[in-house]
């Protein structure tokens, strides 16, 4: 969701007005992801790196995380939305920490659909992490090397209950990755907007799902052998 204090600046305010607005487009795209459906969406909210910012702009966007956890509990619950979180959660300030757990234990049983918060999440941290877990086990003898393989790896992410990624959108003209769910956009298709994240809008999403209905994913397979 990149664009944000651009989107103020351009407008003479400061980039916690560009977050503000940011939390507008975060409800429209997740009731549009509801009404579709998109099974799974994970917005990319605050990385690990996010933490260097000054200090005024990380609070602005902690405080907006628990205003908009306590305001959305509802729109999560007429959609039948289970909220789910990825990263280092425990490092976020309390008050925070504790107000996403309750949303979450609150909608843990929803079904219509999951929407995953990346919330202090950096790629090769959750990668870092994973490997000493793993090395743990197999000092302990709990497990040897050769019982490693892709989907052990998997299960030990931060996103062992999501799928693997289908579509990955960055906006703001921006096109890099930046530490995002490395190991699961192995083969994403990737979509880059120059729309700037508070001015993103349902026909922006749909945009990029119609043009990702359009491509071919071979998985390393040739046309011929998926259209035979
Ligand atoms: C990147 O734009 C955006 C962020 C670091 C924060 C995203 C947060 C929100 C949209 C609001 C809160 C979210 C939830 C889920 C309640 P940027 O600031 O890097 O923009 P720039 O590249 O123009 O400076």
């Amino acid at each position: 969701m990149d664009g944000n204090g651009r989107w103020a600046k351009k407008q003479g305010f400061f980039r916690s007005f560009g977050h503000e607005n940011g939390t507008e487009a975060v409800r429209e795209i997740v009731e549009a992801c509801a009404e579709l459906p998109v099974p799974y969406l994970t917005l990319y909210a605050f990385s690990t790196e996010n933490w260097n910012r000054p200090k005024t702009e990380v609070q602005t966007l902690m405080r907006l995380l628990v205003s908009s956890l306590k305001k959305e509990i509802k729109t999560l619950s007429d959609h039948n939305i289970k909220l789910n979180a990825i990263g280092n959660l425990e490092s976020l300030p309390k008050k925070a920490y504790v107000q996403l757990l309750d949303v979450m234990e609150q909608t843990k049983n929803h079904t219509h659909m999951t929407l995953t918060l990346a919330l202090s999440y950096g790629a090769r941290e959750e990668i870092t992490k994973t490997i000493q877990e793993i090395s743990h086990k197999v000092k302990n003898n709990l497990i040897s090397p050769s019982d490693i393989d892709e989907s052990f790896i998997n299960n030990h992410l931060y996103t062992r209950d999501l799928p693997d990624v289908d579509l990955l959108i960055r906006t703001s003209g921006e096109q890099r990755i930046s530490n995002f769910l490395l190991w699961q956009i192995a083969y994403a298709e990737l979509y880059f907007t120059d729309t700037l994240w508070p001015d993103y809008r349902k026909d922006h999403l749909f945009e990029a799902i119609l043009d990702y209905q359009n491509r071919e994913r071979r998985f390393g397979k040739t046309s011929e052998q998926l259209n035979p």
